[in-house]
């Protein structure tokens, strides 16, 4: 039996494993996300990231375990789930040849959506790419590219949305902005499941946090329970050196914070 879709997790994960041949890449993963919330699945290259939510986007099938997205199970469900869902790659899947404006009405006309043009004006109004929304994207920055990619899958509104490392190979501003975005579709109610490799992104974004270590999950908590698994912070005197990041903010100027 299946859980209302409005009741319950946004997404229910339980002993799930998956092998490729004699890989063990997944070997009993158990999670939950709340609605509404971000959730960060942390893991090094290889650890069964992208496994994990292509089993979730019903993309892959699992060799054991249930998963549920919205209250629907992804084996026995899949048509509910793929209607409950958005699934951004890891790899930017926006078309070269057509402008971004262009890119956000195709999607939605596939999506039967009402008024198109005006769907699109209003994602390219929210991530701030108006001015760029009648250029070819293959004129795009990556990080535009993204943001792009990021308010192709808002179309439709899908309460939860997959997000496999948003802000890979994006520099310091770009990651910014994408943050922002992230922050803004949770605000707005939306469930994010995000895979990062960067321990910042997720203290920056995320409700939640687990860790995805050799097949399963070794830890999963806020930043704060994260932190406290740590001894007890030592103090000491040191001079502080400038990260990379402040240096880098202060030569070309912090254009993300006069926004
Ligand atoms: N179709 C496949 N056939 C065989 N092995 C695969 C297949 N897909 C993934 N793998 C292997 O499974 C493991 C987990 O891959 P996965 O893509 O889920 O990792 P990831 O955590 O997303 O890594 P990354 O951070 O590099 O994106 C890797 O060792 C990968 O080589
Ligand atoms: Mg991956």
């Amino acid at each position: 039996m299946s859980i209302p879709a409005a009741q319950g997790p946004a997404i229910h994960v339980q002993g799930l494993e998956k092998s490729y041949k004699e890989l063990h890449v997944l070997r009993g993963v158990d999670f939950d996300v709340a609605r509404g919330s971000i959730f960060a699945l942390l893991g090094s290259n290889g650890a069964g990231k992208t496994t994990v939510v292509r089993i979730l986007a019903t993309l892959l099938k699992a060799d054991a375990g249930t998963a549920g997205v919205n209250g629907f199970d992804v084996a026995s469900q899949a048509a509910d789930v793929r209607e409950s869902i958005s699934l951004t790659g890891q790899f930017a899947a926006v078309d070269e040849i057509l402008t971004g404006r262009e890119n956000l009405v195709l999607i939605a006309r596939l999506r039967h959506l009402k008024e198109p043009g005006a769907i699109a004006d209003e994602l390219l109004r929210r991530f701030s790419l108006t001015e760029a929304g009648s250029r070819r994207v293959a004129t795009y920055s990556g990080g535009m590219r993204r943001r792009l990619d990021i308010s192709m899958s808002l179309i439709g509104n899908p309460p939860v949305i997959f997000l496999d490392e948003p802000t890979t190979g994006l520099d310091p501003e770009a990651r910014i902005e994408v943050w922002q975005a992230i922050r803004e579709l949770a605000a707005g109610g939306t469930t994010v499941l995000l895979t990062t490799q960067y321990l910042d992104e997720a203290e920056q974004l995320a409700d939640r946090i687990a860790i995805l270590h050799e097949g399963r999950i070794i830890v999963n908590g806020t930043l704060a329970e994260l932190k406290a698994l740590l001894p007890p912070a030592k103090v000491e005197y040191i001079e502080k050196q400038p990260t990379l990041e402040d240096v880098f903010f202060a030569v070309v100027g912090d254009t993300t914070k006069t926004k």
